[in-house]
């Protein structure tokens, strides 16, 4: 493996209601499904606004047979809710049930409904729309890819935590007009400023339309989610209850990390952040580091991404002359294991800054280790002039920093990141290689 072509152009759950599962040491709910009803077509009404809000596809463990399908409802709904789904121009549907979850967070009820649609075929494409009673919303595109998917391509999003969500939604209308062919698309931890605050949740579901209903998301958790309207850390419990995630098979943090597949690449999607959850749930950094060492030795796939919340690297802060350059209290965690299992490449995020590392091992610069990209800010908190180099960065974007995105482009035997500006400029590209 080598880097080439590098260019530096340079709730709480109040209660559960339906066919919805409570697991009581997560307070999660599974959805459970009814797959393969073939419903004759009718003419139906259009649900009325409010009916169908949020709608999203979720990242499954293999999305070349599955999906997951969520949305939020201003009310509950009357009668049972189904996600309808068809090749894409068939006359019929099939159906899967969805489940209803209530929560209750910032004083504000949630009715979510979800459910999986299995047994799709790989390498083909669908549609979907959500129906109920004598009601149903519009037809949504669904793709999935082939078992052996040799080239596909997703959006990358650092931390789109911001005070004005406009930033966040320019970013993702330009990247997703860049970007039709994209797959899926991931946002790396600190979705929103603060976890409890509803109205910007609501503000990241708006400005992510042009992307969810028609791709699959999978989004890693970050401290931001933890905070409460007091600042104070709590649970992520908006986060974890808008956001079904594959099964790790851990009992405790179901939707904490996961992991899945897409062609040939293998992603995992860690949390960073256990101190702010080991008051409440305490274990999540034993069980993950478990977790982690287990999944990465089962793959076989001829890829290997990591991305996690958190950087790996600490930088000097000006005013904070006790603080050393270094790693990270992530990187010594993390760092070992990505190396010991050939990780080949790594997403971090957090210091809303894009840097570039190269490939890092035992600590130097070395090419038999991991490529480490810090990702960057994709929400309007920036931090001008904040950190100090670091001796381990290879690239850093033009100071101050604007919004940026990244896309992963996988081709064959060829990976390639690249970084981009608001306007879609690319700032940064690496390139990886194996046979
Ligand atoms: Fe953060």
């Amino acid at each position: 493996m080598k880097t080439t072509g590098r260019m530096s152009r340079r709730t709480f759950i109040k209660g559960i209601i339906g066919g919805g599962v409570l697991l009581a040491a997560g307070g999660l709910w599974l959805p459970q499904t009814q797959v393969g009803r073939k419903v004759q077509q009718k003419a139906v009404d259009l649900f009325a606004d409010g009916d169908v809000m949020n709608l999203r596809q979720m990242m499954t463990q293999d999305p070349a047979v599955s999906r997951h399908i969520m949305w939020q409802s201003a009310a509950a709904f009357k009668e049972p809710a189904f996600i309808e789904y068809r090749r894409q121009g068939s006359g019929d549907a099939l159906r899967a049930e969805a489940s209803e979850r209530f929560f209750t967070d910032d004083g504000v009820d949630n009715f979510q409904y979800g459910g999986t649609i299995e047994g799709l075929e790989p390498g083909n494409v669908y549609e979907y729309r959500v129906a109920s009673g004598d009601k149903a919303g519009d037809w949504q595109s669904l793709t999935t890819p082939a078992k052996d998917q040799s080239s596909f391509k997703a959006l990358i999003f650092p931390d789109s935590q911001s005070n004005d969500y406009s930033d966040w939604k320019n970013l993702v209308k330009v990247a997703a007009a860049n970007n039709p062919d994209a797959n899926f698309f991931v946002n790396m931890g600190d979705l929103v400023d603060n976890g409890e605050d509803h109205t910007q949740w609501q503000a990241w579901f708006g400005a992510t339309e042009p992307l969810r209903q028609s791709i699959p998301f999978a989004p890693i958790m970050g401290n931001h989610e933890t905070y409460n309207q007091d600042w104070k850390v709590r649970l992520p419990h908006a986060y974890l209850n808008y956001f079904d995630l594959p099964e790790n098979g851990s009992r405790d943090f179901q939707n904490y990390y996961y992991s899945y597949d897409y062609g040939d690449v293998h992603f995992v999607m860690l949390s960073s952040e256990w101190d702010e959850t080991e008051e409440f749930r305490p274990g999540l950094l034993d069980a993950e580091v478990a977790w982690l060492r287990d999944d990465l030795a089962k793959t076989d796939k001829k890829w290997k991404v990591a991305m996690v919340h958190r950087d790996v690297l600490q930088y000097r802060i000006s005013r904070m002359p006790d603080r050393k350059e270094g790693f990270s209290e992530e990187g010594t965690v993390f760092m070992p294991i990505f190396e010991e299992f050939g990780v080949d490449l790594v997403y971090t995020a957090h210091l809303h800054t894009y840097r570039n590392r190269g490939h890092l091992y035992q600590g130097k610069r070395d090419e038999r280790g991991p490529l480490y990209i810090l990702t960057g800010v994709a929400g309007n908190v920036r931090y001008p002039g904040l950190w100090t180099d670091h001796a381990l960065d290879d690239y850093v974007a033009p100071q101050p920093e604007t919004d940026n995105y990244i896309v992963l482009a996988v081709n064959g035997d060829t990976l390639t990141s690249t970084c981009h500006l608001p306007d879609g400029t690319e700032i940064d590209r690496s390139v990886l290689q194996k046979a």
